[in-house]
């Protein structure tokens, strides 16, 4: 050992050690089959790559890296979402809190490291109420940040992370029998969704509920082209780094020769279906070899890659599609600027 850290290890010996605080229970990482994903990130590649024009589903965005990137696009000046959901949370959980005094579980789809969370826990998590809290994300890291941080908040809770896709995570945790369940969706992640895919799903999550659960879904609404095409390309050019890591993921666990410096960020609002779409383009002609897929993709200069849609909805257009899914509001919030909303559903009967 150096002198300096003998020093400072004689330091640390002298001072009490800050004992964590003593938790009511162990965390249990639910487990889940991995296979039980709908597709792997070898065979959407294959397959997205293949396809015209050609596509990457957006979950396989959040690597490592790319769930840290995405922490970083939430404090950005244009990224509005976050901000806007955050405050609407802040006013709004105690009020949550004391209209569902039944509920005994959060159950978080996407929750990433569940940082916005943190304000339905305070409200939700009392001496009065044991609450148990199941994050499900396919990000092991993100999930690994958040639990170690909600480990030292929050001493009473239980935590019942699942690295999983969204229908088998919530499957395993449903097989657990708590209740009864909020289950929140967050981050206007619906918006990754297509409009019948995302009936289909809410009408999915529907079926699951019993009467007594209750869905708290954030969802961005429509708003001026200028704003939300800054939102998802940003000044800084971090969502530009967010959507390229796509390429990074794939050299890495594909064994590709993708050429960053060789491709460029494109983002364009599509008004009538409401959706920030993303793409990857290719700044010239080229070819790319994808070795552990033993197969070639040829690129034209300006082709792109749509890597992901971020639906935009209307109070009018959340009304509709919910309704059509077999859920009814309870109540709406906004936050003051009026640019994103926080909606809690029950199954209607
Ligand atoms: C846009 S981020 C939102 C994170 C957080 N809820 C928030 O509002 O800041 C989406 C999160 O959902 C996760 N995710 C995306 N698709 C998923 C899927 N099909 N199943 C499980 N998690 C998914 C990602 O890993 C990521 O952490």
């Amino acid at each position: 050992m150096s002198a300096p850290n003998r020093a400072a290890s004689a330091r640390s010996a002298r001072r009490p050690a800050a004992s964590p605080p003593l938790r009511r229970f162990e965390t249990r990482w639910i487990q889940v089959d991995p296979s039980a994903s709908r597709i792997s990130f070898r065979d959407a590649v294959r397959a997205g790559l293949r396809n015209a024009p050609k596509t990457l589903p957006s979950r396989f965005f959040y690597d490592e890296t790319g769930s840290r990137l995405f922490e970083e696009i939430c404090q950005l000046p244009e990224y509005y979402l976050t901000r806007a959901e955050s405050e609407i949370l802040e006013a709004v959980a105690p009020d949550l809190a004391r209209e569902m005094p039944d509920i005994r579980m959060l159950v978080e789809l996407g929750s990433g490291s569940a940082v916005k969370t943190e304000a339905l826990l305070q409200a939700f998590d009392t001496d009065a109420r044991p609450l148990s809290y199941a994050p499900i994300d396919v990000s092991r890291s993100a999930l690994e940040e958040g639990v170690e941080r909600l480990e030292l908040n929050h001493p009473r809770l239980e935590i019942l992370p699942a690295i999983a896709e969204y229908e088998s995570g919530l499957a395993q945790i449903h097989a657990l029998g708590l209740g009864p369940k909020l289950l929140l969706w967050l981050g206007s992640s619906i918006g990754n969704l297509e409009r019948s895919a995302a009936i289909a799903f809410l009408a999915h999550l529907r079926a699951t509920m019993h009467e007594e659960d209750r869905l708290l879904i954030g969802i961005d609404l429509r708003k001026d082209r200028g704003a939300l095409e800054r939102a998802y390309d940003d000044s800084r050019g971090v969502t530009a780094r967010f959507n390229l890591n796509l390429l990074t993921r794939i050299n890495r666990e594909l064994a590709g020769n993708f050429d960053l410096d060789q491709f460029r960020h494109r983002v364009h609002y599509d008004e009538p279906s409401g959706s920030v779409q993303s793409f990857i383009e290719s700044r010239r002609a080229q070819r790319v070899s994808l070795r552990e897929l033993g197969f070639e993709v040829a690129f034209e200069a300006g082709e792109r890659i749509h890597t992901e849609d971020s639906h935009k909805y209307s109070v009018e257009e959340i009304d509709a599609l919910t309704s059509e899914a077999g859920l009814g509001l309870v109540r709406r919030d906004l936050d003051q600027a009026r640019r994103f909303t926080l909606n809690l559903f029950r199954p209607r009967v």
